[in-house]
């Protein structure tokens, strides 16, 4: 290689014009995907403390935010729901009248254009808070598995256009396709969350989604944060099962495993920005540490070039908005 003075790497850098020809990746608002949080009522906006600017809302308020979402262009939303009442098993996740399937039918009519994805768990809906049933006070993996699959079925009976199950049991893509095929869907597409790494970064969504562990942790069904090669091996069972897109999650600190999942599968990545990366972000701006528009931006083109497709992200609007601003 030509060393300097030949080589000016600077050369392609001098014009705003030149910069943008060389760029080689881009963001754009039909990647991003943004998480909203429903719940009975009506007229209900309720804000979460550790999430400025995310609240949990109503149906009818859902779909003001949902609107904005199609008119920036966003890919989607993924809705979580947070039910009336919860209990050991539960059951509210399969109820066809729950926050969710509301939710699902008022957007397929209201806003036909956005992707509808819906997280399939139980954390949300059991009273210990766990992402399964229990047994001995252990999460028992295959007596949970019909259970996600009912609330897989529900939430497509509904209309989601793409469900994607967060919970890491063993075997539930492929108790979630049988189940889906079974009921005739056999076209909706599954997203597992297949490299799901347990860890601190979750926190800010427990009080979202009120699902924190009322004991122990999620150790025993999500990754190791040291592990990449199991990463893989739970991608490829993924896929075996029937998943059709799979998502590395957090997204920020396994910047590695997003690339080898891409670069060693070639399948459809998402990648989610979770509650405790967005809150970091806001805080640090908030105090003015940081420039948080820089930053946001920035944390999303490296998750981006790291090989994620789709990113799930609390700052999908405001992204948008400034992609927008910068066109
Ligand atoms: C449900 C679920 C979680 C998140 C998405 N789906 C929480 C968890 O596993 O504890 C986290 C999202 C975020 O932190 O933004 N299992």
């Amino acid at each position: 290689m030509p060393l300097f003075p030949t080589m000016r790497p600077r050369r392609l850098r001098r014009t705003a014009a030149l910069r943008r020809l060389v760029r080689e990746t881009f963001l754009q608002p039909s990647q991003l995907v943004l998480p909203l949080f429903v719940r009975s009522g009506e007229g209900v906006r309720q804000p979460v403390e550790s999430m400025p600017g995310v609240s949990q809302t109503s149906v009818d308020e859902m779909l003001i935010d949902a609107r904005e979402a199609a008119s920036l262009g966003l890919g989607g939303v993924l809705l979580f729901g947070i039910p009336d009442t919860k209990d050991a098993v539960g059951s509210e996740a399969w109820n066809d009248d729950a926050p969710v399937q509301q939710a699902v039918r008022a957007l397929k009519r209201e806003v036909p254009e956005l992707v509808v994805i819906t997280d399939v768990c139980l954390c949300e809906y059991t009273e210990h808070g766990h992402c399964g049933v229990l047994r001995n006070g252990d999460v028992d993996n295959d007596a949970t598995l019909e259970l996600l699959a009912k609330e897989a079925v529900s939430h497509v009976r509904a209309g989601a256009d793409l469900v994607a199950p967060s919970d890491m049991m063993d075997g539930r893509v492929s108790a979630i396709r049988a189940a889906l095929d079974a009921g005739g869907f056999t076209d909706t597409p599954i997203l597992s969350y297949a490299a799901k790494f347990a860890g601190p970064f979750y926190g800010p969504f427990r009080e979202a989604a009120e699902s924190t562990p009322q004991f122990g942790d999620r150790r025993s069904y999500q990754m190791d944060a040291g592990n990449s090669d199991e990463a893989l091996r739970e991608v490829l069972l993924d896929i075996e099962e029937g998943a059709d897109m799979v998502m590395v999650k957090p997204a920020g600190p396994f910047l590695d495993i997003i690339h080898r999942v891409k670069s060693e599968t070639g399948y459809p990545v998402a990648a989610y920005q979770v509650s405790g990366e967005f809150s970091m972000i806001e805080a640090a701006g908030e105090r003015g540490w940081i420039d948080r528009d820089g930053v946001m931006m920035d944390s999303l083109l490296g998750i981006r070039r790291a090989g994620a497709d789709v990113i799930i992200t609390y700052f999908a609007r405001d992204a948008a908005r400034k992609l927008r601003a910068e066109r």
